[in-house]
């Protein structure tokens, strides 16, 4: 997806301030392309991320007939209804978008053609078993690509039609793992289901589906780490359309916020930014670690979703631990939190993450080579990191390996290193946050950007 090679040049910066909105959040965007496609008639959504994980489902329902249109303001979807989505006039391409591959498998599971879904280098080595194992025990045709663990499936992912008269099942499922792109992916096919979809999580992964279909009358229980959805339960099938506002990315709005944590003097707030208890772990972490950080209300977005602003102070910061649910709610912002890390004083131990190693990069490995070449003493561990904060930082040459957020947490850290650093692979940004560096600079932020 990306034709232009990006570098990122990184010096060190003087206090970072302002005020800034960030793009919208990724998997709220996802979600609202999805659920307005399968509306019956025009939805409206503000706010939704132009970053090209989120153009990726939108290509996509495109391809299925669904006529997408985007003005100044808003971008407008022209729902097709439960069962009015066409076949994909070619191969779907998810690009880096791990969450559009994976939900779509879950919708496409339930129709009645067939579909074959493809993804960029970095995706395709990502695991698909997780939603190709449960999908097949309610009676999908799906079927993965063998890969790198012979245990496993990878993309591409294809998906052959139900036959007339064929539907899937009820499933009853006790997920191995807290992820929401599974639990999504499950409810989705459940609105195409005979029976009712029961799940439960180990802990609770971000809620925006259910909060979703809660919002447009679809029959869905929730209570703790448990969803049900039995589509049976008195309804007659499909939503009115709606206007929806996307609310800004916490996963995105945690680099300007610790870059302020990590530069003496600053002072930085985002506005509007998604604060859904399952995605601020790292706010709740802020706090508990000694950190100012300060969040007042600003109203309600897609779907019943909190916002607030939220403002981050510099003050001196010790390391600490993080693990069980709190990691879960801030699993995307531990490449961040890794480079905030390097400027604690003492460890900050990062555990229960082992998801990490299959994100966009295996962000463990990752971070540790990153935090290494920038002179901060760290330690790789199977399910986190151990970092030592304190030392002093050189500026260094780093590769994202095709992540977003490692280009970003490395530019963190470039702007506490003595001298200039390089951060090649940039254009990975351009997923979630595009814009990234346009909004550093109007902090304060001594970062550029090459192309070509
Ligand atoms: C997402 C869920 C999380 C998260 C990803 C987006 C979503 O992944 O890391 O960036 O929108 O559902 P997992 O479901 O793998 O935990």
């Amino acid at each position: 997806m990306h034709s232009v090679r990006k570098r990122y040049r990184v010096r060190r910066s003087g206090p970072l301030r302002g005020s800034v909105r960030v793009p919208g959040d990724k998997s709220i965007g996802h979600r609202s392309l999805i659920f307005g496609a399968l509306g019956r008639g025009a939805s409206r959504v503000t706010g939704l991320s132009e970053g090209l994980d989120n153009q990726a489902t939108r290509q996509a329902f495109r391809s299925m007939g669904v006529v997408i249109e985007r003005d100044a303001e808003a971008t407008t979807i022209q729902g097709v209804g439960l069962r009015g989505l066409r076949m994909p006039r070619d191969v779907v391409d998810c690009g880096n978008s791990g969450t559009t591959m994976r939900l779509l498998a879950g919708l496409l599971s339930g129709q009645r053609f067939g579909s074959r879904m493809v993804g960029d280098a970095s995706l395709t080595r990502r695991p698909m078993s997780r939603v190709i194992e449960p999908l097949r025990a309610r009676g999908a045709h799906i079927a993965g690509t063998a890969g790198a663990k012979p245990d496993e499936l990878y993309p591409p992912i294809s998906i052959a039609p139900l036959v007339e008269g064929e539907e899937l099942k009820g499933i009853e499922y006790k997920m191995p793992v807290a992820s929401a792109q599974v639990k999504s992916a499950l409810l989705l096919s459940g609105l195409y289901a005979a029976g009712p979809t029961i799940l439960e999580e180990p802990v609770l992964s971000r809620d925006h589906t259910e909060r979703m279909m809660l919002s447009l009358g679809v029959p869905v229980q929730t209570a703790g780490a448990s969803v049900v959805l039995d589509p049976n339960e008195d309804w007659a099938g499909g939503w009115e359309p709606f206007e929806w506002h996307v609310p800004g990315d916490p996963s995105s709005a945690a680099f300007p916020l610790l870059a302020a944590a990590m530069v003496r003097g600053s002072e930085v707030s985002v506005q509007d930014v998604c604060v859904n208890p399952t995605r601020t772990g790292l706010f709740d972490w802020l706090r508990l670690i000694g950190a100012r950080c300060e969040r007042r209300p600003s109203g309600h977005g897609a779907g019943d979703e909190p916002m607030a602003e939220l403002r981050v102070t510099h003050a001196s910061i010790r390391g600490s631990i993080a693990g069980g649910e709190l990691v879960v709610r801030m699993i995307d912002e531990i490449p961040a939190v890794c480079a905030l890390a390097a400027t604690s004083a003492g460890k900050t131990e990062i555990r229960d993450a082992a998801e990490l190693r299959v994100k966009e990069s295996d962000r463990i490995a990752t971070m540790a080579q990153v935090l290494g070449a920038f002179g901060v003493p760290c330690e790789e561990l199977p399910d986190g990191l151990i970092v030592t904060g304190g030392a002093s930082l050189q500026g260094a040459h780093i590769d994202s390996r095709g992540d977003h957020r490692i280009a970003m947490a490395a530019s963190l850290l470039g702007l506490v290193a003595e001298g200039e650093s390089i951060i090649d692979g940039a254009e990975a940004v351009d997923t979630s946050f595009p814009g990234f560096v346009a909004l550093m600079r109007s902090l304060g932020a001594d970062i550029t950007e090459e192309t070509g």
